[in-house]
């Protein structure tokens, strides 16, 4: 990426004529290999002069601070705000108690701290008419060249003010060409792909859906510079994410002069913000990174931050299981749960989920239009309660996990009945259902206190429960809340920080227990949420060739290790597909591993199958948790799909090697070429998960650069084929 080109062009006039000043302030945010360098002007305004690799001495940008804006703006302003000649999308637009909607925000003060690994940078701007004041707080995390800023934003004044937009950053990039990749979908399709080269104006992002936030967009992207197209391997790419699970809002604006900015933050939709004098707003982190590599090094930096940093037990290895849904749904007793749990054992998987339907006994939870709210046990399935099971499961060696949907409430449950104020609603309007399901309102701390209750409770239902499925299976609609009163644009962001003040409360009581974030699937997939959660249900779509799109795309921005990833029966219960036992297992072992199906109804050669599969799986996964990603070919691309996980030290890998298509034989099967191995090393490469032995799997020994630049050929031709290695260096 080019130095801005603004302050380039501009630069060439002024440097001869301004002298250097020792007092000029340049401000370096850096990890090991990028730099954002901020720089304040000369009249006052920070601006963003760079943000790509590493340049050396940074004391260079002195020379591209000049004494003005121009007629046109500010420039590339580091926190653009409505006001000054600035007439772009705005970070902050307030709106003050005389109706004005002018900020113009000076450099004030800055500081730096270090704390090992991260290295924290808050720069505050204030505007000396309204006394606003904005700190924009830098963390850089040095090893995994990720930078997650926030925005607390003062209102220094003697009124209130009104926040119209508060974005919790804004980037500048400078390029002749962006590629913008982003994420859509629906339900049972979430994380789809798309992309386009951005055009000027301004492209927005978007979701209002309350709850159930990533179901069709994602708070994330990555952006090309100076290409038509995301690339693996080679060229500048920009990743990022919004750390927030409710309505965001990102933008990218390409502006007259071809420069970039990118908004991220809560979306203002409905969310007018009424700060008090001397209160402070704090907005998510906005987290993103550089790469001079594609966009495989992008994910693998945004990977490790989460491991290390943005994901709850982010380091811990996540027992496989066998779900309860899609073999039992709402139909089971004691019985049909201990015979799953035999099964389970039996297969060598390592803790049995007891899913929906185990609840309500006045409106027993049979389907899904009954029960929610109604937390107790439903005795005429399970008359000796969740201890009896979870001891059973114990004693085969299982960890015991459960399934709640503690924000949700049906109509007909005593719940409902009790309390029908602490519904999502407004006056004199029918309360719409989805899923026959209303939403409880989380921005009431009584709610907030009750759906901690349902957790807490649920804990309690047997010693140890090990682990925890919460759900959340609607959007908000017909929003409002009989608590705000007239306060109604606080509902939105008042939700999520309900949910999050639960989620800390509980996280102190309960550090051990491993919590599922699911919403219908992936509808709350975003790096707030994971701040609390060990790992996502990924789709409800456990159908293996729509999973290969999206586990490809997820993966981009979120790391192997949260994707859980069922294998489930023939036809999938989704999209009715055919895919074999072996493909889907194959599939489930590139992410979390688990089966959500009757396992009596396997055969006996499935059940041998997936004995093969488990076992092989425990030996590897650390690499799928730990390890880096390359991906080697894109399913969104051809007609295959692969990819490897290389241990630390590159001394392991996991390779998984997909067909989506049938191949014309003349043109013969795939070559794929590895990546991120030693290439001074000499690899042993052994296949998994079949009884046939292949010559490249048959414990061949091979040099990493002939892997990752001669390639390898696993024969993949039919439709569904695929083959999984396992290469470990002598
Ligand atoms: C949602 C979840 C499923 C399952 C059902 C139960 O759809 O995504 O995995 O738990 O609810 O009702």
């Amino acid at each position: 990426m080019k130095t801005l080109h603004w302050i380039a062009a501009t630069v060439a006039a002024l440097v001869t004529v301004l002298p250097a000043s020792a007092r000029k302030t340049v401000i370096p945010v850096e990890t090991d290999h990028t730099q954002l360098i901020l720089a304040v002007q000369d009249n006052g305004v920070l601006q963003t002069l760079h943000f790509g690799a590493k340049i050396a001495d940074p004391s260079a940008f002195e020379a591209f601070i000049t004494g003005r804006g121009t007629d046109n703006g500010e420039g590339p302003m580091a926190y653009p705000t409505t006001g000054g000649r600035y007439i772009g999308e705005p970070a902050l637009h307030v709106r003050y108690a005389d109706g004005y909607h002018n900020t113009q925000l000076f450099y004030k003060s800055h500081t730096v701290h270090a704390n090992g690994n991260i290295v924290t940078t808050v720069v505050t701007l204030q505007d000396k008419v309204t006394l606003m004041e904005v700190k924009l707080v830098f963390d850089a995390y040095q090893k995994e060249d990720v930078l997650c800023t926030h925005t607390e934003i003062l209102n220094g004044g003697k009124q209130p003010v009104e926040l119209l937009n508060y974005a919790s950053g804004s980037l500048y990039l400078d390029a002749d060409q962006y590629f913008l990749t982003h994420f859509h979908g629906g339900w049972a399709d979430e994380m789809q792909m798309d992309g386009e080269v951005l055009t000027h104006d301004t492209k927005v992002i978007e979701s209002r859906r309350g709850t159930q936030a990533t179901q069709c967009n994602n708070p994330s992207f990555l952006v090309s510079l100076d290409t038509d197209r995301l690339q693996e391997n080679v060229g500048e790419v920009v990743a990022g994410a919004l750390a927030w699970s409710g309505n965001f809002r990102l933008s990218f604006e390409m502006d007259e002069a071809n420069r970039l900015n990118i908004l991220a933050g809560i979306s203002p939709f409905a969310s007018t913000y009424e700060l008090a004098a001397g209160q402070t707003f704090v907005t998510p982190d906005f987290l993103y990174t550089f790469s001079g590599r594609g966009a495989g090094q992008a994910s693998r930096n945004l990977h490790a931050w989460a491991r290390n940093y943005g994901i709850y037990g982010g380091g811990q290895i996540n027992p496989t299981l066998l779900n309860s849904w899609e073999g039992a749904y709402f139909t089971f007793t004691t019985e049909t749960l201990l015979r799953m749990i035999d099964d389970a054992a039996a297969m060598g998987l390592e803790m049995f989920v007891l899913d929906d339907g185990w609840f309500g006994k006045d409106y027993p939870r049979n389907g899904d239009d009954a029960g929610l709210g109604d937390w107790e046990v439903n005795t005429a399935k399970i008359p000796e309660g969740i201890d009896y099971v979870a001891s059973y499961a114990h004693g085969k060696g299982l960890k015991f996990g459960i399934w709640i949907e503690p924000e949700m409430v049906n109509p007909q449950s005593n719940l409902a009945h009790a309390h029908p104020e602490w519904v999502v609603q407004s006056p004199g309007r029918e309360m719409l259902q989805s899923r026959n399901q209303w939403v409880l309102d989380l921005s009431n701390p009584a709610v907030q206190d009750f759906v901690y209750g349902i957790f807490d409770n649920t804990m309690q239902l047997a010693p140890n429960i090990d682990y925890i499925k919460w759900d959340c299976n609607r959007v908000i609609s017909d929003f409002g809340s009989t608590y705000l009163g007239e306060e109604q644009d606080r509902f939105y962001v008042e939700y999520v920080q309900g949910i999050y003040n639960v989620m800390r409360r509980l996280r102190a009581k309960y550090p051990d227990t491993i919590v599922q974030c699911c919403s219908s699937g992936g509808g709350r997939v975003d790096y707030g949420a994971l701040k609390y959660f060990n790992e996502i249900w990924t789709s409800d779509n456990t159908d293996a060739f729509t999973r290969a799109y999206i586990q490809y795309a997820t993966n981009l921005i979120y790391p192997a290790c949260i994707m859980a990833s069922h294998v489930s029966a023939v036809p999938n219960h989704q999209t009715g597909n055919v895919t074999p036992l072996k493909f889907r297992f194959d599939i489930a072992c590139s992410g979390r591993l688990g089966m959500e199906l009757q396992p009596r109804n396997l055969t006996e050669g499935e059940r041998a199958l997936a004995d093969r599969c488990i076992r092989s799986y425990k030996e590897y996964r650390d690499l799928v948790f730990m390890g880096d990603v390359y991906r080697l070919a894109s399913p969104y691309e051809g007609d295959y799909y692969a990819l490897m996980y290389v241990s630390q030290d590159r001394r392991r890998a996991v390779v998984f090697t997909y067909c989506t298509k049938y191949q014309n034989r003349a043109v013969g099967a795939h070559v794929f070429r590895m990546d991120g191995l030693d290439p001074a090393r000499r690899y042993k490469v052994t296949e998994l998960n079949v009884n046939r032995s292949c010559w490249w799997g048959s414990g061949q020994v091979h040099a990493g650069d002939f892997l990752m630049n001669g390639g390898f050929n696993p024969s993949l031709l039919k439709t569904f084929d695929s083959a999984v290695f396992y290469l470990e260096a002598d």
